[in-house]
């Protein structure tokens, strides 16, 4: 079991695992009409997913423009399901076929406000890719087009997702299940 940062980290899914899935992903992505890609990673947790995957598409043929949003949810106490816009995209979406990527499809709160704002901007078409789907927390009405791996209930890290702004750099994903 690897150890970083003294806690050891238990492997749900491995580099290869992840790699095997991105390529599988990209190709079930370039089946799908969309033209003119546009994809959005939803900043921070999909960096690393994001990196991989475009270039996955690459390989399977498409030729994505990229760019970044920064959601959050406002911090405990709030309204359940408020999603505050930190960092907006810089690209007009109107017309666009737009790819929203996200790390992990929770509660559904994040993609249904990404995806609402670039409806409602007129994007022609707003399709979702996520990593991981924990399809047993979702709240909001939302689904994704592309689903990586179906995850169990738990707190998972690495692969760009942190816990407390730690283990964002680990390669693999993973769960912290005590100290080292
Ligand atoms: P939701 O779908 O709006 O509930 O939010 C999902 C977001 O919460 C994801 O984009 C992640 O950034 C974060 N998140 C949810 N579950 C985890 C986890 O297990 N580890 C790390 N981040 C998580
Ligand atoms: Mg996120």
């Amino acid at each position: 079991m690897p150890i970083v940062r003294n806690k050891k980290i238990e492997v749900l899914y491995s580099v290869e695992a992840i790699a095997r899935r991105n390529h599988e992903l990209a190709e079930e992505i370039a089946l799908g009409d969309l033209s003119n890609l546009l994809v959005i990673s939803i900043l921070k947790g999909s960096f690393v997913f994001a990196a991989d995957l475009i270039r996955a598409l690459h390989r399977a043929g498409l030729a994505p423009e990229v760019e970044f949003i920064s959601v959050s949810s406002y911090g405990a106490g709030t309204e359940a399901g408020k999603i505050r816009l930190l960092r907006d995209v810089e690209t007009d979406v109107k017309g666009r076929d737009i790819l929203l990527i996200d790390d992990i499809l929770e509660s559904g709160n994040t993609l249904k406000f990404t995806r609402d704002l670039m409806l409602e901007r007129g994007a022609r078409k707003v399709a979702i890719v996520a990593l991981l789907d924990k399809s047993m927390k979702r709240r909001a009405p939302i689904s994704a087009d592309y689903v990586g791996f179906e995850c169990p209930d738990k707190f998972v890290v690495g692969y760009g997702m942190d816990v407390g702004h730690a283990f964002r750099e680990l390669p693999f994903v993973g769960v912290v299940t005590g100290d080292a």
